[in-house]
């Protein structure tokens, strides 16, 4: 009898502790925590600890200071980890083409029409196709347009020509290069800095905010605001986590998400206006504008890769965002 009383004690003493036991939520990112993405995981580690009163913990671990690039999404599919929130650039290697639509050139005319495609329907089915490889998406974060950068001047299509441009892992960005007559090469952002600084790569590109906070401008004179292309985020998780965790908890989490992404959306442009404004104040890398004539011949250089990479990325799903630009009166 006094047997079976302890053994009860034991497993009733375990299960109290276990009820106590926070559930824990590793978070990893590739970026400085000073840049939009880096703030909204912090803030959503605040709201996510704050409401749940303790029994959720998130451990942000940014800067590739868990997991590079390549390595953070198979650590989320394994269970390593339970969120990422990776560029859009990256979904290609895990089978999922069709994110690489948010890198076409020109794709997005405006942040509304960009917000009219990740709030709505084609958002959602975006997401739905991450579920077959064990992913939930969670929310879209926006980091803005970005500049190109390289220790030459790029003012025309063809400063670009024999230029060694490092990228993410995207077929399209490689296809965006190539039209440009440049050498694109996939490496992960971590290695950018060390990679212009010694001269593996001759330039790059992305929002001004990542360009700063990761020290590219100390090692690029040149920068051209070309807002050729569009850098944003998908918010995911683990499935299996996300759909084992309490109902109320995951009711929670959910709120705490929405709220994040309001804020990380909220701050983008203002925090890559201010990256872009110290970088130029260094008054060591000069800051290019296009001129109007110069814009229209990149896009004549680059809209062609919308139609090059229908075949990879689906013609209809080309064709229903440039219909949202079309509907709000974008031709
Ligand atoms: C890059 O690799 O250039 C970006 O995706 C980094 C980031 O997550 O913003």
């Amino acid at each position: 009898m006094l047997i079976r009383l302890a053994g009860l004690m034991v497993v009733c003493a375990a299960s109290f502790a276990n009820a106590q036991q926070p559930i824990v939520i590793k978070f990893s990112h590739v970026v400085a925590v000073d840049t939009p993405k880096g703030k909204a995981a912090e803030r959503f580690k605040q709201l996510a600890e704050e409401r749940t009163h303790g029994r959720v913990k998130v451990e942000v671990y940014p800067n590739s200071t868990l997991y590079k690039d390549k390595e953070e999404m198979e650590a989320l599919q394994l269970g390593a980890v339970q969120m990422l929130a990776p560029s859009l650039a990256k979904f290609g290697p895990l089978g999922v083409r069709e994110f690489e639509v948010f890198d076409l050139p020109y794709i997005f005319p405006d942040r509304a029409v960009l917000d009219r495609v990740t709030e709505g329907p084609i958002g959602a089915q975006l997401f739905q196709k991450l579920e077959s490889k064990g992913i939930k998406g969670l929310a879209y974060w926006d980091n803005g347009f970005k500049v190109m950068s390289a220790n030459r001047p790029l003012h025309k299509p063809e400063d670009f020509r024999g230029l060694k441009m490092r990228i993410q892992s995207s077929k399209v960005l490689d296809a965006q290069f190539r039209a440009l007559g440049a050498n694109p090469q996939v490496l992960a952002f971590s290695e950018v800095y060390q990679a212009l600084q010694t001269g593996v790569v001759d330039g790059t590109e992305n929002p001004p905010s990542n360009l700063y906070t990761q020290k590219m401008n100390e090692v690029q004179k040149f920068v051209t605001v070309s807002n050729h292309g569009y850098l944003g985020y998908a918010v995911i998780v683990n499935k299996k986590f996300w759909d084992d965790l309490p109902p109320d908890i995951r009711t929670t989490l959910e709120g705490c998400m929405k709220d994040a992404t309001r804020y990380a959306n909220a701050i983008a442009q203002q925090e890559n206006e201010d990256a872009l404004a110290k970088v130029k104040a260094t008054g060591k890398t000069d800051v290019y504008y296009l001129t109007d004539a110069e814009k229209q011949q990149w896009r004549q250089a680059l809209l062609p890769v919308q139609k090059e990479m229908e075949g990879r990325i689906g013609k209809d799903l080309i064709d229903a965002i440039n219909k949202e630009s079309a509907s709000m009166g974008y031709k």
